[in-house]
């Protein structure tokens, strides 16, 4: 079983979100396991304080060591083989879908969310395995990335999605975005499904399926192609694609 363990001054809101829908099923399920520790619970101090002024000063207020790293021993003391510490920062390496991958085979995963300006540098040093950013974009805390994470990596692990296929064809498989999907009506608003999908001819449907997701992928994320894994036919048809684009252009 996967143990995910959030380190947090909100645990009420890590866990309200990943105890629903499907990362719910897989806890009821005893698949993977969600805890959240509230990090105020380890202050020393009798008003609950975890943080303080910036030594050298300016503005804003740093997460004081000692709580975070109490909290992080009470979480890695609950936890047996690898564990990686994932502090969620605007400053680090981009979350994307090969780290899901990667991290989904990672049996204890420990998130420390920071919040005020930051966290004292010290523990940072001493706990954290990998600093990870989910985007260019600054949120108030570590909370939100810490959930995107766990919901991105649990739906990699064996049984969390009820139909283990459905995540071998999708969006970034081969580093490609998903083929277009329909279902009924046949007709909607005056236009059809496409022909080949009513067909049942599976070779057909595959080769259309593969095609178009060639398509998107080249229209709308082509930085992508870089290092997809593309047969010699896939490279032909993309070739064929594109040159009969710049022609209508
Ligand atoms: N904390 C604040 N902003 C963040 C971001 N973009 N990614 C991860 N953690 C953050």
């Amino acid at each position: 079983m996967t143990k995910f363990h959030v380190l947090t001054l909100f645990p009420e809101m890590v866990l309200g979100c990943l105890n629903e829908s499907i990362t719910g099923r897989a806890v009821r399920n005893g698949i993977i396991d969600v805890k959240a520790t509230n990090i105020r619970d380890f202050s020393e101090n009798k008003h609950g304080h975890v943080d303080d002024y910036p030594y050298g000063g300016g503005a804003g207020m740093v997460m004081r060591p000692e709580p975070v790293y109490r909290a992080y021993r009470s979480a890695a003391c609950e936890m047996e083989g690898e564990i990686r510490v994932i502090y969620l920062t605007p400053q680090g390496r981009l979350f994307n879908q090969k780290m899901a991958e990667e991290l989904s085979k990672v049996p204890n995963l420990i998130f420390l969310c920071g919040h005020y300006e930051g966290v004292d540098e010290r523990v940072l040093d001493r706990i954290v395995t990998d600093h990870v950013s989910v985007g260019d974009y600054v949120l108030t805390g570590g909370e939100l990335p810490a959930m995107v994470m766990i919901d991105a990596i649990s739906r990699k692990i064996p049984g969390v999605l009820g139909n283990d296929s459905s995540s071998e064809i999708e969006t970034f498989y081969d580093n490609l975005l998903e083929y277009p999907q329909y279902t009924r009506p046949e007709v909607f608003e005056g236009e059809s499904v496409p022909e080949v999908l009513l067909s049942g001819h599976h070779a057909n449907i595959d080769k259309w399926r593969r095609e178009k997701s060639l398509e998107r992928t080249y229209d709308k994320r082509p930085e992508l192609l870089a290092d997809a894994r593309l047969s010699e036919a896939d490279r032909r048809y993309l070739e064929r694609y594109i040159e009969e684009k710049q022609r209508q252009a």
